[in-house]
C-alpha cells in the first residue's frame, strides 16, 4: 500500500478547486479522562486560544474525544462522562469561545465512525503496531499481550476526526506527531486511490521547547494523574502554592552557594514556559530577565526557595483568571451542555458533507440524488 510514495506526492499537488478553497481550518481535541493541567495549557491550549483570536482561521473545531477515551476506558464510562464537562470548563476558562470555535463531542458525530471504517482498508496491522505513541501506550496499559482492537485502531479514527473537517492545521502536543504522520499517509492513500478528496493535515507544536513536554512537579518526564505530579487549571491558590513549593529541583544544589543546574530542573523549565519580562518587574526586579536568574543559579548563590517563590507568583498570576472564570462557568452546567449540543450539531453537518464526498469518491453514493 505504501510503496509508491512519489506517485502520492505528485497527485496531492493536483488539488481540486473545492479542496483548494478550504484553508486554515483547525481541528484538535482532548480525551476526557481527567481535568486539564498546565502541561495541556502550554502544550496546546494557550496556542489554540491565540489562533482563535488571531482571526487567521476560517473555522476552528475543538473536539472532546469521548469515543477515543473509551478505547482504553471502555470499562469506566462514568469517568469519561464525568470528564466531558470538566474538559469543556477548562476550554472555556482558558478563553476558547463558542462563538468563534465549534466545541463538540466526538461520539455525537456518527459520521466519524463511518469514515473510520473506510479508512481501515488503507492501514495495515503492522503499521498500527509500529506507531510509536500507540506502542508506548500499550505498554503503559498492560495491553501488550491482548490488544483491544478499538485501542489499536484509534489512530485511524483520529484521521477521521481531522479529515472530516478538512482541517489542515492540528495544534497538538509532541506525542501526537505519529498520529499526524499516520493521518497523512491515510490521506495520501485515499486521494491516490479514489481521487483528490481529503486534505493532508500538519501538526502545530509549541515554539518554546520547554512547552513541548512540561515535566511533572516531581521531575518525572510526564505529568500524569496517577503520579500526582500535575498542577491543574482548576487548582486552588493554596494547592498551587503547595505544589510549587514542593517541587523537585536540582538534587546536587544542596547549599545556596553550590552551583545549580537549570536544564533538568523543573522550576526553571516552568519559568521558561510561563514567565514573562513583566513578571520580573513585578516580583523580582533585581533580575532583568530569566537569563540573568538562570546565570545566577548556575554560578551558585541563589537558593531554591527564592526561585520557587517567584515561580509561585508567576503561576498564581497566570492561573488566577482561569480558575475564577472556571468557577463562574461551573455554576451553570446546563449552559455548558447547551454549548456542546449546539457545537455537536454544527460539527455533524460538516462531517456529513465530507462523508458524502468520500462516498462519492468511493463510488458508494448510490442514492445521493434522492435527497
Ligand atoms: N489523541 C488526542 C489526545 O490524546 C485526542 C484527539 C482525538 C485528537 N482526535 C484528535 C487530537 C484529532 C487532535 C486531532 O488528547
Amino acid at each position: 500500500m505504501l510503496k509508491n510514495h512519489a506517485a502520492y506526492t505528485m497527485r496531492s499537488t493536483q488539488r481540486l478547486g473545492k479542496v483548494n478553497s478550504m484553508k486554515n481550518v483547525i481541528l484538535t481535541g482532548d480525551r476526557p479522562t481527567g481535568k486539564l493541567h498546565i502541561g495541556h495549557y502550554v502544550g496546546s491550549l494557550r496556542r489554540r486560544v491565540e489562533m482563535q483570536n488571531s482571526g487567521k482561521f476560517e473555522k476552528i473545531y475543538i473536539m472532546i474525544a469521548d469515543a477515543q477515551a473509551l478505547t482504553d476506558n471502555f470499562d469506566n464510562p462514568d469517568k469519561v462522562r464525568a470528564n466531558i464537562t470538566e474538559v469543556a470548563l477548562d476550554y472555556l476558562a482558558c478563553g476558547l469561545d463558542p462563538k468563534k470555535s465549534t466545541i463538540f463531542i466526538q461520539s455525537h458525530v456518527a459520521e466519524l465512525t463511518e469514515l473510520t471504517f473506510y479508512y481501515m482498508n488503507l492501514v495495515t496491522l503492522s503499521r498500527l503496531e509500529r506507531n510509536p505513541t500507540v506502542k508506548t501506550e500499550l505498554k503503559l496499559r498492560n495491553f501488550e499481550s491482548s490488544i483491544p482492537m478499538g485501542f489499536l485502531t484509534y489512530p485511524v479514527s483520529q484521521t477521521a476526526d481531522i479529515t472530516a473537517f478538512k482541517a489542515d492545521t492540528v495544534p497538538v502536543g509532541e506525542d501526537q506527531l505519529p498520529m499526524l504522520e499516520q493521518a497523512r499517509e491515510i490521506v495520501r492513500s485515499f486521494n491516490n486511490l479514489y481521487g483528490e478528496t481529503l486534505i493532508e493535515p500538519k501538526a502545530v507544536l509549541p515554539e518554546n521547547k520547554s512547552c513541548l513536554r512540561l515535566p511533572g512537579t516531581d521531575g518525572m518526564a510526564k505529568m500524569s494523574k496517577s503520579l500526582g505530579n500535575c498542577i491543574y487549571l482548576s487548582d486552588s491558590a493554596d494547592e498551587i502554592k503547595r505544589k510549587v513549593m514542593g517541587m523537585y529541583t536540582d538534587p546536587n544544589h544542596i547549599k545556596v552557594t553550590d552551583p545549580g543546574d537549570t536544564k533538568n530542573n523543573p522550576t526553571f523549565i516552568y519559568l521558561d514556559a510561563f514567565s514573562k519580562p513583566e513578571h520580573f518587574e513585578r516580583y523580582l526586579p533585581e533580575y532583568a530577565n530569566l537569563d540573568e536568574l538562570k546565570a545566577h543559579y548556575e554560578r551558585g548563590g541563589l537558593g531554591d526557595m527564592k526561585v520557587k517563590k517567584f515561580l509561585n507568583a508567576v503561576m498564581q498570576e497566570t492561573l488566577e483568571p482561569i480558575r475564577t472564570r472556571r468557577e463562574e462557568l461551573a455554576k451553570d452546567l446546563p449552559a455548558i451542555w447547551d454549548i456542546l449540543y449546539e457545537g455537536s450539531k454544527k460539527a455533524q453537518a460538516v462531517a456529513a458533507e465530507t462523508l458524502a464526498d468520500v462516498k462519492k469518491a468511493m463510488k458508494i453514493d448510490y442514492f445521493a440524488d434522492r435527497k
